[in-house]
Order: structure tokens, then C-alpha cells, then sequence
């Protein structure tokens, strides 16, 4: 079995951060063996659940667009024994989003960089719909501390990005559910204890198009279980255990995970 790509726990404990590093375009999107099971999830959702991933503005069209032409020849560079149909009746976001295992969205400058543009069929417990139209501190309201950390530095990013250099980031959770369709922003506690736990991470890419000047995010989502990460390495265990010792409590009723580390703690003594 491949190992898992991604561990963005911090070593010294629980820390907000912008995170970006340098994108090297030959690795702005990523493509594994859950290709096939994933573009299919997606084709069900898009087939029975349109309007819950999929949410445009003409605002996003030409961003949209843009997108298309270059996720296509991306892929027919980098995998070019893929076969990359898309459909002229399709959105451009819809059709990009088809081929990839990534969500996309697209966000365009007005008054402020705005969400005009995205097919998100693996949200990680946010609602695609509530946020069409929004600007990035709307879109960040529910998030404890955005805007006192991280409104001010992800805002003047955004006016800075250019299209030769751009950006990618991690985010991860913990959750007790390991499917990647998850729209529902309720958040409650995993249930259980680590052997039903799931780690899941994002890794995100931001670049600006040179044509539409509109801004390109990417998630694409990793999930494993959080017992073979700690039976893999035991420093993953106390790592997760001192990121949730030391999380805030906005941010743990946040994420919901009141209660966990303690649970978490058991279970690592329990082995
Ligand atoms: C430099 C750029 C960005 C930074 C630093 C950033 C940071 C964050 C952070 C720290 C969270 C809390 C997530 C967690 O750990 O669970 C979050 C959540 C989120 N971010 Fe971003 N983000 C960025 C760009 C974007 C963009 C461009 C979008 C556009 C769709 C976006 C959409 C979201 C959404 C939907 C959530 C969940 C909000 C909710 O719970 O309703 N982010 N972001």
C-alpha cells in the first residue's frame, strides 16, 4: 500500500497558519490509483446532487473557462495516457471537475476577491451553496480566529499572487466518517475512539490565470485511518494528542472535537 502523502501536524503543538509554500506546476494537480473510484463518485454526484456541488455566476464564466483549457492540457502533458472527454454542455468548472480528482473553484476580483465559480463535490463539512458570491472573509466567518489571524495576511496574498509563482497548502481534521462527499456543516464529536477515526487532509493549491486574471483554488482530499497512522509510527499518536491538548476551544468546538484528545489519550495508553 502507497504511504499517505500528507501529515501537516505541527510538531510543537497546535498553531493557525497560512502554511503556503512555493507550487511546482508540474505538481499542481495530483493523480493516484483512486482515480477511477473517485471521478465515478463524482459523476454520481453531479447526476443526482447538481445543485449541492456545483454553484456558478456568470462572474466566474471566463475564470471558468480558462480553468478548462488548462486542466486539459495539463493532464494531456503530464498523463497523456488518460482519455480527457469533455462535454460542451457541461460548465467549464463542471467539465474541468470531471477529469480531476480535485475540487475547483474560482474566485474573481471586484470589490473583493469573490467565490464566482466551483464544483465541490467533497466539501469537508461546509455549504458549497451559502458561499457562492462571498468574499473570502465571508467565506471564513465560521472559522474561530480567521479574522484576527489570518484576514489581513490571506487578503493581501491574494492582491500579491501572479500567475509565474504560485502557492499550495495543507489543512487536515479528524473525523469518524471516511467518505469524501460530507456537505454538512454540523459539527459533532467522532464518535468512538481512535480505531473509528479517520484523518483527513486537504491539500490546496492557489494560482492566478494570466488571462481572466481570476484566482484558481484546488482541495483535494486524502483520508486514512488515524489507528494504521499511529500503528505506522507512534509519533503520529502523540503528535495528534498534543495538537488537541493545545488547539483553543473555539477551535475545538469548531472542528468538534470536544472530548477527543482525552478518548485519544486512552487509546493510546490502551496499546
Ligand atoms: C491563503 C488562502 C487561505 C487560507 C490561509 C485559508 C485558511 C483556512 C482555515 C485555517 C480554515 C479552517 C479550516 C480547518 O482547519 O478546518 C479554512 C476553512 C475554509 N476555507 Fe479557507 N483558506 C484559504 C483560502 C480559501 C479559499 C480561496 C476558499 C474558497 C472557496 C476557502 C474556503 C474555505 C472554506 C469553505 C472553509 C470552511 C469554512 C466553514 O466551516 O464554513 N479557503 N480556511
Amino acid at each position: 500500500m502507497r504511504a499517505f502523502p500528507y501529515v501537516p501536524l505541527e510538531a510543537k503543538g497546535w498553531r493557525m497558519a497560512m502554511g503556503l509554500r512555493p507550487l511546482d506546476m508540474d505538481q499542481w494537480l495530483e493523480v493516484d490509483e483512486r482515480r477511477d473510484v473517485e471521478l465515478e463518485e463524482k459523476r454520481q454526484l453531479l447526476a443526482s446532487k447538481y445543485d449541492a456541488v456545483v454553484a456558478t455566476n456568470p462572474a466566474g464564466d471566463e475564470g471558468s473557462a480558462e480553468l478548462l483549457s488548462d486542466v486539459t492540457a495539463f493532464l494531456a502533458t503530464h498523463f497523456s495516457n488518460f482519455t480527457t472527454v469533455t462535454s460542451p454542455d457541461d460548465h467549464p468548472i463542471v467539465a474541468a471537475s470531471r477529469v480531476v480528482q480535485e475540487d475547483l473553484c474560482v474566485l474573481v476580483r471586484s470589490d473583493a476577491w469573490r467565490l464566482q465559480a466551483a464544483c465541490v463535490c467533497f466539501p469537508s463539512r461546509w455549504n458549497l451553496a451559502s458561499k457562492l458570491g462571498t468574499t473570502l472573509d465571508d467565506i471564513h466567518r465560521p472559522v474561530p480566529g480567521y479574522d484576527v489571524e489570518l484576514s489581513r495576511p490571506t487578503n493581501a496574498f491574494f492582491e500579491r499572487l501572479k500567475p509565474e509563482r504560485s502557492f499550495w497548502r495543507l489543512n487536515w481534521t479528524l473525523i469518524d466518517n471516511p467518505a469524501l462527499h460530507q456537505p454538512t456543516s454540523a459539527r459533532h464529536s467522532p464518535d468512538g475512539d481512535l480505531d473509528n477515526w479517520y484523518f483527513r487532509v486537504e491539500r490546496q493549491t492557489l494560482r492566478r490565470l494570466p488571462h481572466s486574471d481570476a484566482i484558481i483554488f484546488t482541495i483535494r482530499n486524502y483520508v486514512t485511518s488515524a489507528r494504521n497512522l499511529c500503528d505506522a509510527d507512534a509519533a503520529f499518536g502523540e503528535t495528534l494528542l498534543l495538537n488537541l491538548d493545545t488547539a483553543p476551544d473555539a477551535m475545538l468546538e469548531y472542528k468538534g472535537w470536544r472530548g477527543v484528545a482525552d478518548r485519544l489519550r486512552e487509546s493510546l495508553s490502551a496499546t
